[in-house]
């Protein structure tokens, strides 16, 4: 006769979580997140600080493959380069869920992903950089961490839309790696270069934003008002930029992953069926309203 094996609950899950690291005010959210959801639920978590290295996140993985926990959850820095220790979680039965970030490798190595469409958020953010230029003018753009997911999609969706627009013009893209103090001094070298031929600002996430915004005050000039900013992540410091007039939109990018993190690991581990990617539902917010929303916000 055959015996069913019972099912798992919340307190019964040892997970490992390979995090990117602490490079923004986001990913200091997601972290806390996923961090309040285990004590939450009663879930082990193990939980391994990446400092933006993947090979720092590789070793986190093998040791979370050593310590045999249920599940691994993982936001990889970079989208190449898993296929092995991937590849080594599934020979040892321990299922991989990407929180945030894709990872570039068959569909049969990983159980879900969990993270937002990027591309659509490249879209929104050209949206409204075309609207706010009336459809001419010089921009650029800081780009995030190269090779990573959202740098890679945030910069094609934007351009997607912007063919659409023949007067704007994308003149310069610099790697600002998702940091205010590269946003800060990849600005202040492009400023240096184009000077006042800059109309607008595409900032991959805020914090770059906010650091471009630093530069470009010290250069002189008013952000916002003579170059026009639009950013991504939507965390509390961009609705305080766009209360104060530096900032003059944000693309939401939801970090707060946790509780869905756990109840997909808690599924997956149960041999639920779960979809291959659940994507979040996002917004733009815009300086009108950004006082009135700021309390709100949990990032
Ligand atoms: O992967 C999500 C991105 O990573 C966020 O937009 C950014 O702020 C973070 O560092």
């Amino acid at each position: 006769m055959a015996t069913t094996r019972p099912k798992k609950t919340y307190r019964d899950l040892v997970v490992g979580f390979a995090q990117v690291g602490a490079e923004s005010e986001w990913r200091t959210g997601n972290t806390a997140s996923i961090k309040e959801a285990a004590e939450e639920l009663g879930v082990e978590l193990i939980f391994a600080d990446g400092q933006q290295s993947q090979e720092n996140q590789i070793k986190a993985i093998r040791t979370f493959i050593a310590q045999q926990v249920d599940v691994i959850g993982v936001s990889p820095v970079v989208e190449n380069g898993w296929d092995s220790v991937f590849q080594e979680a599934r020979d040892a039965g321990i299922p991989i869920i990407l929180v945030d970030r894709r990872a570039n490798v068959d569909e049969s190595l990983y159980a879900t992903h969990l993270g937002s469409d990027f591309v659509e958020e490249g879209r929104n953010a050209a949206r409204v950089m075309a609207k706010l230029l009336n459809g001419k003018g010089n921009i650029v753009e800081l780009t995030g961490t190269t090779g990573s997911a959202p740098a890679i999609d945030r910069y094609k969706g934007f351009r997607e839309i912007m063919q659409e627009y023949p007067e704007i013009h994308i003149i310069a893209s610099v790697d600002g790696d998702f940091t205010r103090a590269r946003g800060k001094e990849a600005m202040a070298d492009l400023l240096k270069q184009y000077g006042s031929q800059i109309n607008a600002l595409y900032a991959h996430n805020d914090d770059m934003a906010i650091g471009a915004i630093k530069a470009i005050e010290e250069y002189g000039l008013q952000p916002g008002v003579d170059i026009k900013i639009v950013s991504i992540d939507a965390i509390r410091d961009a609705f305080q930029a766009m209360i104060d007039g530096k900032l003059n939109a944000t693309v939401e990018c939801n970090p707060l992953l946790g509780p869905k993190f756990f109840e997909l690991a808690l599924k997956v581990v149960n041999g639920e069926a779960v979809p291959k990617w659940i994507p979040s539902s996002e917004s733009i917010f815009y300086p009108e309203n950004a006082r009135e929303i700021l309390p709100s916000r949990k990032y």
